[in-house]
């Protein structure tokens, strides 16, 4: 069967060439998936078990349950002040994924440019792609704390430039940006007219640092879609549920493609969704603690074999520079892999500019931690001898 030239041009994601390496390997640690080690917290599985019992198994309107979206409305409210009517304004979603494509879908004319800074998540320039725009990839690197400098964002703004995906916390690079550079963004969005996307899906796992929720910036509201959802924060990736907030005018459109493709996200995740945002905060706040202990583990390793490592203050991700081993990414990574029995991520697998780093994920035991940095190390150093 002939495949659409478009969908054949899309690159096979490098996280998944990569893991299907290691799924043929036996006793690897893998420091690779992007998704947490805790089992959703029982009371919100309990939840949804009872949802079941008491005969919940219908389609729900395609905005998603109301009393989920009001709950999603007043999360919002309350933890950065800014107002979304959840009758119109919120749409859930099957997952974050779902709302990206929808959000570029609803926007994109053909040949519209998207500005994407990188390193970034896989799935978002061949999601521009598929809604047949154009990425325009701005490269970051450590020495910005992987944050896009306002003169490059300036300077990728064509006449055909829509809109700027942002993400932060970041995956792959743990990054966190500030207010104040945020602002710059989303200022020089506004003088060249571009929407906003922003994925904001690791917001809560934050480290010390403050997290800035983009359309609670001056000027930004009207031109963003925020997006967010329940894998990371709730341990919850099966669950597969999300949400976008945005102008009435933009979710409806979103709503339209979502009800021609999916109808509605799953009730049962939704009657989940509903106690995580209800009672979960204290799970969350436990994970958060786990993760933050382990981050400052891995971190340290990092640095003491001698992989430059920033700070990451969000997200579960270390994303050290692997540059003075004289590897490329994907050969470290394979070579680890083979040698040493420890899976990570090359960082070229997120964008050209992640050449020289690899994305480690600590959202594994302290004790798989521990054992892949005395493995790694051991690695590093025979590299370098
Ligand atoms: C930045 C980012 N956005 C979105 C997603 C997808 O999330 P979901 O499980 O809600 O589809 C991921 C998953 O790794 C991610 O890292």
């Amino acid at each position: 069967m002939r495949i659409s030239g478009k969908v054949k041009s899309l690159p096979v994601s490098g996280i998944r060439k990569f893991f299907d390496i290691v799924s043929q390997m036996d006793d690897v640690i893998s420091l690779g998936v992007g998704e947490p080690d805790f089992t959703t917290p029982w009371r919100i599985r309990e939840a949804c078990i009872y949802s079941l019992e008491k005969g919940y198994t219908t389609y729900t309107s395609n905005y998603g349950l109301l009393e989920l979206r009001k709950l999603i409305s007043a999360d919002i409210q309350r933890r950065f002040g800014i107002s979304y009517d959840p009758e119109t304004q919120i749409l859930v979603t099957v997952g974050v994924s779902e709302a990206i494509d929808l959000a570029l879908r609803a926007i994109l004319e053909p040949g519209d440019e998207v500005i994407v800074p990188e390193p970034c998540f896989v799935a978002y320039k061949p999601c521009v792609v598929l809604a047949d725009g154009v990425p325009v990839a701005i490269p970051t690197g450590a020495e910005t704390g992987f944050a896009p400098k306002p003169e490059q964002v300036e300077d990728a703004v064509t006449p055909r430039a829509r809109a700027i995906m942002l993400c932060f916390p970041n995956n792959p690079t743990g990054a966190v940006m500030a207010r104040p550079g945020l602002q710059k963004i989303v200022d020089i969005a506004r003088k060249h007219d571009l929407v906003i996307i922003t994925d904001e899906i690791y917001d809560k796992l934050i480290y010390g640092v403050e997290h800035t929720c983009v359309a609670s910036l001056d000027g930004a509201y009207e031109r963003t879609i925020y997006l967010n959802g329940f894998s990371k924060a709730f341990a919850m990736t099966g669950w597969r549920i999300g949400y976008a907030a945005a102008d009435a005018e933009v979710i409806e459109a979103m709503m339209k493609i979502h009800q021609y493709t999916m109808m509605c996200a799953p009730i049962t995740a939704q009657m989940a969704a509903i106690e995580a945002l209800r009672n979960g905060e204290g799970d969350t706040a436990e994970m958060i603690r786990q993760y933050d202990r382990r981050r400052r583990i891995i971190v340290g390793a990092l640095n003491e074999m001698g992989l430059d490592c920033l700070e990451p203050t969000g997200a579960f991700y270390a994303f050290p520079s692997i540059k003075s081993t004289g590897l490329s990414s994907e050969e470290f990574a394979e070579r680890l892999l083979h040698e040493e029995k420890v899976a990570v991520v090359p960082g070229n697998a997120f964008g050209d500019c992640g050449e020289g780093y690899v994305r480690c994920s600590y959202a594994t035991s302290l004790e798989n931690i521990r054992e892949a940095m005395d493995r790694m190390a051991a690695f590093v150093r025979r590299v370098n001898r």
